[in-house]
């Protein structure tokens, strides 16, 4: 079977690429490599012995995209990670996120409804859930105001994918991630910031290896054990096995819901100080880190229950905060060593 994988050589998308692959499926990633490189496709062949179909496509070239898919007649399903995901960036230049994320997911879900291609696996987060009222977050918690436009452009996808089910045959599974780290055994795929990184755990290696200077913690007088952050890391190769059996369970035919929402953590809420110790312990190093002053949007503290995940999909998260800090540091060492 073909799956499309748009996003397919960014972090999570290719992860899933490889999971796909090794799976049986064949893949065709559209990426127009906005965030990623094309040795990435390079490195998905090394690593599975298989090179996807590769075309350099925007979602917001809806000429192009069209192109695409009058060539194409048997693609049975459709995995869609390509968007923008820096929070602030999207406070800053929210239209871009808005063209960028919904734009493209309204033209790709025309082609699908045009094609007659019903299966539809969404890249979502944790971030729909905001500030939540209970922890851990069940499927169930409200979705709140979104923070950021990122934030709301997930929630406006999921709504996207309700409203057309409800006049259409497309079918679709949102999953809701929630901070995906680590990097694929062979450090050959990981994640590849553009410039400074926003997000923790590429701060910390690329800290490490002195391409930057000091990690600032992200203040330490928040009302958790320690004071600062807790979040749900999730290795993005639990992530990427998670995509496939989300993709099974649609092809199976195996639910009776046009859409069902999963949530794609590990149950386990880690602080920030937590995660620099675990990277610290995993690589014998000691980081050079300061606490900083709040970081504005942050949630206090975020993780996950994965009952229904564990339960329907069959999905478990098998690799811990030690695991994640190892094959992420690993990976920074290879990285530009291809
Ligand atoms: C955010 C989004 C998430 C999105 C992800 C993708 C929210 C609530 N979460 O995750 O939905 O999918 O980005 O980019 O909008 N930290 C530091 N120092 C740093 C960097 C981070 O202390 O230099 C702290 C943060 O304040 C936070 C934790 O580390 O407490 C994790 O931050 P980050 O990796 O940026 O992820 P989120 O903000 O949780």
């Amino acid at each position: 079977m073909k799956i499309l994988v748009t996003g397919g050589t960014g972090y999570i998308g290719s992860h899933t690429v490889v999971e796909l692959q090794n799976s049986g499926y064949e893949v065709v990633i559209i990426d127009n490599l906005s965030n990623s490189i094309i040795e990435v496709n390079d490195n998905i062949e090394k690593i599975t012995g298989v090179r996807p179909e590769f075309q350099n496509i925007d979602l917001c070239d809806s000429t192009a995209l069209a192109e695409f898919f009058k060539k194409q007649n048997d693609i049975s399903a459709v995995i869609h990670f390509a968007a923008f995901k820096a929070v602030g960036e999207s406070v800053n230049f929210p239209l871009r996120y808005y063209h960028n994320n919904v734009t493209g997911m309204i033209n790709l879900l025309n082609e699908l409804v045009k094609k007659g291609i019903r299966d539809f696996v969404y890249s979502s987060s944790c971030t729909v859930y905001g500030e939540a009222d209970k922890l851990p977050v069940t499927e169930e918690s409200p979705v709140k105001k979104a923070e950021s436009p990122y934030g709301f452009t997930k929630q406006i996808g999921e709504q996207m994918l309700w409203d057309l089910s409800a006049v259409s045959d497309l079918r679709s599974v949102i999953l809701r991630y929630f901070n995906p780290t680590g990097a694929h055994d062979s450090s050959l795929i990981g994640e590849l910031p553009v410039g400074i990184p926003n997000n923790l755990v590429p701060y910390i290696t690329q800290t490490a290896i002195g391409k930057r200077e000091m990690l600032t913690v992200n203040g330490n007088d928040y009302d958790t054990p320690d004071g600062t952050n807790i979040r749900d890391y999730i290795h993005v190769v639990d992530l990427a096995k998670a995509h496939v059996l989300a993709l099974k369970r649609m092809l199976d035919r195996s639910s009776e819901e046009n859409v069902e929402i999963f949530n794609l953590g590990t149950g386990r809420g880690n602080s920030v100080l937590e995660v620099i110790t675990s990277f610290e312990k995993v690589t014998g190093l000691k980081l050079n880190y300061r606490i900083g002053t709040r970081r504005s949007g942050d949630v206090v503290s975020i993780y996950s229950d994965t009952k229904k995940a564990n339960e329907i999909l069959g999905w478990y998260a098998e690799r811990d905060l030690n695991d994640m800090m190892l094959t992420s540091w690993n990976w920074q060492k290879h990285i530009g060593k291809d």
